[in-house]
C-alpha cells in the first residue's frame, strides 16, 4: 500500500486542474496516504525536485478555483508530442532520472492529470516500470478512451457566453460575426458551443468548408429578413483543399500553434457577401476561470477514482467517463490518436437539423 504519492499536472491548464488536485488529495487523506504537488510539471521530479506538501489546509479553496496551484509545462525535455499526430520517445536517461526522483521523495505511485501530450509521456513512464495513472484534462475534449475530458465543459460555456454577447451587437449592427474557439485539431468546443448558442454557422476541422456554401446561409437568412449571422470557427478549421492556418512557424519538439483562421474567415466572408464583418478571438478566456458545476462533479470522481486505482495497483490506467459513469482504460488506448467529431454522429446531425449550416 503506498504511503505517499505525487500528482503533477502537464500541458495547458484549464478549469478544474486544482478541483482533481484537492480531489486526489482528499481520497488519499482519508486513507491515511500523504500526497506531494509536483511543481512545474514533470520537470519537478527531476534533480533538485521541486514539490510542495498537499495536506488539508493547502486543498482550501481550490474547487473553484482555476488554474493548477501545481504549474505546468507545455514544452522542454518532457515534450513527447512534436507535430500533428507524431510523438517522440523520451531518452532512457530522462526516464531513469524521473524514477530516481520519485524514490528520493519516498512517492510510490504518480497521479498525471494531463492531455494527449502529457499522457504520452505518462504511457512512456508506464512503459519504463513507473507507477502511473492518468487523469484526462482538455479544453479541446480530443482524447480517446474517455466521453469527457475535465475542462472541456467550462470552455463550451465560456464560448457559449461570448456567442449570446455576440449575438446581440451582430444583430444591432446587421453585422456578420466570427468567433475563433480553440480546440486544436477537433471541433468539440466550436460544434457545441455552436448548438448551445444558436449559431448559424459552424466551421470544425473535420469538416473541411466551401465559402459558397457559408455565403449561401448568409443570403438565405438575409431572404427571412434576418440581417446577420453569427459563425462559429474552430482553430483548426481550414478550407476545402486548404491548409492549417498557425500564428508563427513551428518550434522544435512542439505542436503547430493554431490560430488565425477566424480573421481569415471573417475578410473572405466580407468580400463575397458586401456586409460588415468582425472578428473575435476568444483564446485563453476559455482556459481560465472557474469550472462549472460539470466539471467540478466530474474533477471530484476522477481524483476518486484515481486513487481506488492506487490501491488496485491498476497502473498504466487512465480514469474515463463512459456517459453512464466512471471507468478506466489503458493509457495507450487513449493516446496516439485524437478523438475527432464524428460527422455523421449525435451532434453534427443535431446542427444540420436546425438549419445550422457546418460549410459543407
Ligand atoms: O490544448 C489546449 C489548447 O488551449 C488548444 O486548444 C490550443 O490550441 C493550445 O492549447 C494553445 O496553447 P498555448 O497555451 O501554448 O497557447
Amino acid at each position: 500500500m503506498p504511503q505517499r504519492i505525487g500528482i503533477v499536472t502537464g500541458g495547458g491548464d484549464c478549469p478544474g486542474l486544482n478541483a482533481v488536485i484537492r480531489a486526489v488529495t482528499k481520497a488519499a487523506t482519508m486513507r491515511g496516504w500523504e500526497s506531494l504537488g509536483i511543481l512545474g510539471g514533470f520537470d519537478g521530479l527531476l534533480e533538485p525536485q521541486k514539490y510542495r506538501v498537499l495536506d488539508y489546509k493547502a486543498i482550501d479553496g481550490l474547487l473553484t478555483r482555476g488554474g493548477t496551484i501545481l504549474g505546468t509545462a507545455n514544452r522542454g525535455q518532457f515534450s513527447a508530442k512534436v507535430g500533428h499526430g507524431e510523438s517522440r520517445q523520451l531518452p532512457k536517461e530522462l526516464m531513469d532520472a524521473t524514477k530516481a526522483g520519485m524514490e528520493a521523495l519516498g512517492i510510490s505511485a504518480l497521479v498525471s492529470i494531463g492531455g494527449d501530450g502529457s499522457l504520452t509521456i505518462s504511457q512512456q513512464m508506464h512503459e519504463h516500470g513507473i507507477p502511473i495513472i492518468g487523469v484526462p484534462k482538455t479544453i479541446d475534449n480530443d482524447l480517446e478512451g474517455t466521453m469527457m475530458t475535465f475542462g472541456f465543459d467550462s470552455a463550451v460555456a465560456c464560448a457559449t457566453d461570448a456567442l449570446d454577447r455576440l449575438h446581440t451587437t451582430a444583430e444591432s449592427h446587421n453585422r456578420v460575426m466570427v468567433l475563433e474557439v480553440m480546440g486544436r485539431y477537433a471541433g468539440w468546443i466550436a460544434l457545441y458551443a455552436g448548438v448551445a448558442g444558436g449559431a448559424d454557422v459552424v466551421l470544425i476541422p473535420e469538416i473541411p468548408f466551401c465559402y459558397d456554401s457559408i455565403c449561401a446561409k448568409i443570403t438565405e437568412r438575409e431572404g427571412k429578413g434576418k440581417h446577420f449571422t453569427l459563425v462559429i470557427v474552430a482553430e483548426g478549421a481550414r478550407e476545402k483543399d486548404g491548409g492549417f492556418v498557425t500564428t508563427s512557424s513551428q518550434e522544435a519538439n512542439r505542436e503547430a500553434h493554431l490560430g488565425g483562421i477566424g480573421h481569415v474567415v471573417a475578410q473572405e466572408l466580407g468580400k463575397r457577401s458586401g456586409k460588415e464583418t468582425r472578428c473575435c478571438v476568444l483564446g485563453h478566456l476559455q482556459r481560465g476561470g472557474t469550472p462549472t458545476t460539470f466539471d467540478r462533479v466530474l474533477c471530484s470522481m476522477f481524483g476518486a477514482m484515481a486513487v481506488e486505482l492506487i490501491v488496485a495497483g491498476d497502473y498504466g490506467k487512465m480514469v474515463a467517463y463512459t456517459g453512464k459513469g466512471l471507468g478506466a482504460v489503458k493509457i495507450s488506448e487513449a493516446v496516439g490518436r485524437l478523438k475527432m467529431v464524428p460527422i455523421g454522429g449525435a451532434m453534427a446531425r443535431t446542427a444540420r437539423a436546425l438549419g445550422i449550416s457546418l460549410g459543407e
